[in-house]
């Protein structure tokens, strides 16, 4: 059984207009999803700004009001909030916020910051908390200073840290990471991810790592599941996508990856403008009369596309020949 099982996931806000306030109409922020997430692993939810990854995030940890669809944690649907309660889910899954700074309250020291999920959940005294804490400062690598001082106080990469530490801190099953080191420096982003490794193999951890870039996902994530205005385009292990991609947005975003080799630099940016150009020629191909994705169509054990019905045909029939 897979840790995490999300079926046809739907999360629809109402637009409300007019003189009554009456709903008129819905965004679809998330709009008919599935994929599975295996414990002890990263599984990569990837698209960019606007296609709904933060909103499946927060649907995960029970954030977020799901309009249909069920979200299965070891089997149980905790879509609704008496099972979330009966499992102690807000114990075991924690979330790792997309904006520092907003997420941590700027009047709370970062004893209190980090603290609070032990207040919720764990009765320990006074003396068994600060040990907690100081625990988990050394592990996030920050000083016992830090304890007195307020978020304003740290630059974002310590925040982002302390964002960890505070996520750890009741040692989840499941920690939902949306953008964690999109703010930061590619120096230091390297080290937080190598951070995050690190208590993924001590703790074993399963993450849910929500990205706008390729790029960051590629040494973190073992399946990757590409978003786009709801759906998902494309659904694979780490070598389908990188190696394999077949949905034209995917491809897209794989050329957006910024090239740090200098040598190839040239080389790369001739290959984004020619990607750039096909996506322009051909991307309504790969969407239906609304401009959405197309049903997900299994092309191998573990990749599928939205491909067009032209080509999914292909696929099908394919598998009725086997
Ligand atoms: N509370 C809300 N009420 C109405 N619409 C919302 C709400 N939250 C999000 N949306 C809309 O839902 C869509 C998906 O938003 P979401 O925050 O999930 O995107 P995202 O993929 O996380 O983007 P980003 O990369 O910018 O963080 C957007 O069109 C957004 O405007
Ligand atoms: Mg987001």
């Amino acid at each position: 059984m897979s840790l995490i099982e999300i079926n046809n996931l739907k999360v629809h806000y109402p637009i409300r207009s007019g003189f009554f306030n009456r709903v008129t109409d819905s965004v679809k922020a998330v709009d008919g999803i599935s994929f599975n997430i295996e414990k002890g692993q990263t599984y990569g939810l990837v698209g960019e700004s606007g296609s709904g990854k933060s909103t499946t995030g927060k649907s995960v940890v029970g954030l977020e009001k799901v309009t249909s669809g069920s979200i299965l944690y070891n089997g149980v649907d905790i879509t609704s909030e008496k099972n979330r309660k009966k499992l102690n889910y807000n114990h075991d899954v924690q979330m790792i916020f997309q904006d520092s700074l907003s997420s941590l309250n700027p009047r709370k020291r970062i004893e209190d910051i980090i603290a609070e999920p032990l207040r919720n959940f764990e009765h320990l005294s006074k003396n068994e908390e600060k040990m907690r804490v100081l625990r988990l400062l050394d592990i996030v690598g920050l000083s016992v200073d830090a304890l007195y001082q307020y978020p304003h106080q740290f630059s974002g990469g310590q925040r982002q840290r302390i964002g960890i530490a505070r996520a750890v801190a009741t040692n989840p099953k499941l920690i939902v990471a949306d953008e964690p080191v999109s703010a930061l420096d590619l120096s230091v982003q390297a080290q937080v991810l190598n951070f995050m490794k690190k208590i993924q193999r001590e703790f074993g951890i399963t993450y849910l790592f929500i990205s706008h870039d390729l790029g960051v996902v590629r040494h973190m994530c073992n399946n990757i599941a590409i978003m786009n205005k709801g759906r998902l385009v494309e659904v694979g292990s780490r070598d389908d996508i990188y190696n394999h991609p077949l949905h034209i947005y995917t491809k897209r975003l794989l050329a957006a990856i910024p090239q740090i080799d200098v040598d190839h630099r040239e080389e790369h940016r001739e290959k984004r403008l020619q990607i750039e150009k096909i996506y322009q020629e051909q991307s309504s191909k790969y969407y239906d009369q609304n401009g959405l994705a197309y049903p997900l169509v299994k092309v191998s054990s573990m990749h599928s596309v939205a491909l067009p019905p032209q080509e999914a045909k292909k696929y099908s029939e394919k598998e009725v020949e086997v």
